[in-house]
């Protein structure tokens, strides 16, 4: 059954990834952030009740995806304040218009609300302890998602890759072309996503609920699966791009020096996820390969030489 989709944040990584995947028979409208602001409630509940309107003129159930977040975890140790307005108030204000329009929301959030100590795939009732402003702020939206009312549910993500886009994927293939050799953490591990499946199994999580499903769990993790450093993620993109590996080299997060704390090992465990019936996520290393071919800037032009 087709189905309307709103998606707040619909100019960034995933917001750009779920307007390529969505089916053709659905209505997805995916507002930019000058467009929608999750911030400021009026507006945002004007612009959920107009997206109402239009999905009830086309007879379509409704559904919301937040895809807006303030994501640039290094700046938001010095700008707290607006991680906090964008990550946490704004969810709350999102889901408060969800409820005031019956509409379920589908929220996105990360795996840096985990410390990363666990030593184990972390599940989705596994205790946060967020080491940064980042996965506080975040934390913080899903408690205000939650607790909102709304029929909400929270989907975690982690390490999400695309072809466009700001995302270690591409800064590597961009670092492939300008330097002899790259330093690259290796002491943290956690589960790279490519953007397109994690999209996909958004949109089969927001048609079940759109017709009134839904799984009973309402904290969720989506990830591809397998684990990896960016160290040994960096090296497989090397290598899809046909450059030698080698030419990675590890360090540590210490020698890295980032202004924020991230967890050593935020693998996260799909077990929830699949147990809801919602599709299997494959490994990371077949969906890598993928989304490296069709770098713009690299993997087009070496299939077409
Ligand atoms: N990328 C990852 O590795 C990763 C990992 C774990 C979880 N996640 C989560 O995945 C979700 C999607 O992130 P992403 O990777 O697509 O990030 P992104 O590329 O930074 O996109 C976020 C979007 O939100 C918009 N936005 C910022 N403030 C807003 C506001 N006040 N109102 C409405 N929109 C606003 C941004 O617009 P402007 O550019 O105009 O500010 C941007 O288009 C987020 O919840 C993020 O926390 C991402």
């Amino acid at each position: 059954m087709a189905v309307a989709i709103l998606v707040p944040g619909g100019g960034g990584l995933l917001g750009t990834e779920l307007s390529r995947v969505c089916p053709p028979g659905d209505l997805l409208v995916a507002p930019k952030s000058h467009e929608l602001d999750v911030t400021d409630p009026e507006t945002t509940a004007a612009e959920l009740g107009r997206f109402v309107a239009a999905a009830a003129r086309r007879r379509l159930p409704a559904v919301v995806i937040n895809a807006a977040a303030y994501t640039d975890t290094d700046a938001a140790e010095s700008d707290r304040h607006r991680a906090f307005q964008v990550n946490a108030l704004g969810p709350g204000h999102l889901a408060a218009a969800c409820r005031a329009h019956g509409v379920p929301l589908v929220h996105v959030s990360t795996d840096y609300v985990f410390d990363g100590t666990a030593g184990e795939p972390y599940e989705p009732s596994a205790p946060a302890n967020p080491l940064n402003v980042y996965g506080q702020s975040k934390l913080a939206g899903e408690r205000a998602v939650l607790g909102s009312g709304a029929r909400a549910w929270v989907v975690r993500t982690a390490w999400v890759y695309a072809n466009h886009s700001a995302n270690f994927v591409r800064t590597m293939a961009r670092l492939e072309q300008e330097r002899a050799e790259v330093s690259v953490v290796d002491d943290q591990t956690g589960s790279p996503t490519s953007a397109g499946d994690l999209a996909s199994g958004l949109l089969s999580l927001a048609a079940h609920v759109a017709e009134g499903a839904g799984p009973s769990a309402r904290l969720l993790h989506y990830v591809n699966t397998g684990r990896a450093s960016w160290y040994e993620l960096a090296r497989e993109v090397f290598a899809h791009l046909g450059a030698d590996p080698r030419r990675v080299r590890p360090c540590t997060s210490a020698e890295f020096g980032s202004p924020a704390a991230r967890p050593a090992c935020s693998v996260l465990s799909v077990r929830a996820w699949v147990e809801a019936g919602l599709p299997v996520p494959r490994p990371w290393t077949a969906a890598l390969p993928e989304v490296v071919a069709s770098l713009p800037d690299r993997g087009q032009a070496a299939a077409a030489t």
